[in-house]
């Protein structure tokens, strides 16, 4: 409760002259509030019994891959034993989908669609994994290997590995259609715990169109070099919690893009990867609203980025109300990053007169190395800039010592309190924040705030 607290407080005083013209805006918004995502997951008797080894226990029916055919020798192609397996696990009260301990199950694209009846766990325990050879895939059936969609009051556990093999695609063009190994879609209160995910084709763990999506104790892993094999990807949904992950991959570790709120990251390990991404949002004119992100206590070791909110030029929609607090950097390049011109296009990309409107964003705590001298940088909009930017005890060296770090400022407005360095001052700058101020204006960025408030109530309502 401490944090809760004491920062809108803090904010409250230092950021009253800041705050005022949005004052139709709470001041807890921009401290996401202890909303319950728990949706009751954490009843008594749900959880971390081990009545799956024998049946009848607590009335738990488990439906091992085993029973319907699987062989678990790696080589054998069990797609079918984990489809007839799933049809009578998801059918019955109180079953547990088990893939045992020891087993290597070989397995092509599933879907594994809800619902199910009440009270359904999966219980991975052995290794699955996805055929390695690019020719064994159907390319119309593209993006998804494990793919739960559908399900409610689910958990997914059992200290298993999901494997995606994806070496040989690593190498193969990125115009290939090439598979995300688990999916969690269209769901709601879904609990996933001690599990590993590797080497995915693509990402490795998507949570897309959910509400109340817990996931602990997750390990992530892939080589730095394997490409677009993001971490833990959020899209569309609101309630998510990660806590005790440890990720290392060759993209984001995590990324949360359009449609996404209330996220909550807590005790997140990152690197080898491209950090944590807010983004991209706002490609090809889009409108994309992310409200609502803490993330409380992290380490990032040797990764391109820290902690990065990324829009294209052009688009609409919010990012506001994000917290990163308690959060060590080994050797990360861009330890603090907005950019607002990202392109991830061979064609260099226009600037535009629009863009997503960044604003409530707070560094709490932030402490460590930086690869590159430039520390801090806010390249924000020039037709939107951001504003509210807030830093409090922030202190990044260069990782050798040799030089002191600094921030760069585009059209970005805020305070630090605190021992802040490098100095953020340019925040405060009204001569470098002038010309972005007039054409904002011009703009209407008075309204920005409101306009996005519409936006996103009318994106939640879809
Ligand atoms: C594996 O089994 C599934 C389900 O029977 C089938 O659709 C698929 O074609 C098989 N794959 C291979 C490579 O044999
Ligand atoms: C990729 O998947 C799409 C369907 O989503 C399909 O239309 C397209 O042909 C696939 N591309 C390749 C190269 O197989
Ligand atoms: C985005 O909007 C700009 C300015 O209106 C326009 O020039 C551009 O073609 C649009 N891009 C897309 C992908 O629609
Ligand atoms: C930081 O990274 C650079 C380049 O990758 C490397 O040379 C240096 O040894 C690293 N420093 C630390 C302290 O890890
Ligand atoms: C876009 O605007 C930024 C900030 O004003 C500027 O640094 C950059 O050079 C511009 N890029 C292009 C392609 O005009």
């Amino acid at each position: 409760m401490e944090r809760i607290l004491h920062i809108p407080i803090v904010v409250f005083v230092l950021g009253a002259s800041l705050f005022c013209r949005h004052n139709a805006i709470p001041n807890e918004l921009f401290m996401p509030g202890e909303i319950d995502v728990w949706g009751g997951l954490e009843e008594e008797g749900f959880f971390d019994h081990p009545w799956w080894r024998s049946e009848g226990v607590d009335g738990r029916r488990p439906v091992s891959v085993d029973g319907f055919g699987a062989v678990g020798d790696g080589v054998t192609n069990d797609t079918q034993a984990f489809v007839d397996a799933w049809n009578k696990a998801c059918s019955m009260k109180n079953a547990v989908f088990l893939v045992p301990e020891g087993g290597r199950y070989l397995v092509k694209a599933v879907r594994f669609n809800g619902p199910c009846a009440d009270n359904l766990i999966i219980q991975i325990s052995g290794t699955i994994v996805a055929p390695d050879e690019p020719k064994d895939w159907d390319p119309k059936l593209p993006r998804l290997w494990l793919s739960f969609s559908g399900l409610n009051g689910v958990k997914i556990q059992g200290g298993g590995t999901i494997d995606g093999s994806g070496t040989k695609w690593w190498a193969s063009s990125c115009k290939i259609n090439k598979t995300n190994a688990l999916t969690i879609d269209k769901s709601s209160a879904v609990k996933i715990q001690d599990l590993t995910i590797q080497n995915s084709q693509q990402m490795h763990f998507t949570i897309s169109r959910s509400d109340t999506v817990r996931v602990s104790n997750v390990l992530i892993a892939s080589p730095a070099n394997s490409p677009n094999t993001d971490g833990i990807h959020i899209s569309g949904s609101t309630g998510v919690v990660l806590q005790n992950c440890n990720i290392g991959t060759g993209d984001d570790c995590v990324s949360i893009v359009s449609g996404s709120s209330n996220i909550k990251m807590k005790n997140i390990i990152c690197g080898p990867g491209h950090g944590i991404s807010i983004g991209s949002l706002g490609k090809g004119n889009s409108t994309d609203t992310v409200i609502g992100v803490v993330l409380d206590t992290a380490t990032l070791t040797g990764t391109t980025n820290g902690l990065r909110i990324k829009t294209w030029q052009g688009g609409s929609g919010a990012v506001r109300s994000v917290r990163y607090e308690n959060v060590v950097m080994n050797n990360v390049s861009n330890p603090i990053i907005i950019d607002q011109f990202y392109c991830d296009s061979s064609n260099p990309c226009k600037n535009l007169t629009s863009a997503v409107k960044i604003s409530q964003v707070m560094y709490r705590n932030i402490q460590g190395t930086s690869k590159t001298s430039q520390a801090i940088k806010f390249a924000c909009s020039d037709a939107v800039p951001c504003s509210n930017i807030v830093l409090n005890d922030v202190n990044l060296l260069l990782h050798d010592g040799t030089a002191a770090t600094t921030t760069s400022c585009n059209c970005a407005v805020g305070f630090d309190y605190g021992f802040v360095q490098p100095s953020v001052e340019c925040l405060r700058s009204t001569t470098t924040n002038s010309q972005c101020q007039q054409q904002a204006s011009q703009n209407g960025d008075d309204d920005t705030m409101e306009d996005n408030e519409r936006a996103y109530s009318a994106h939640t309502e879809l």
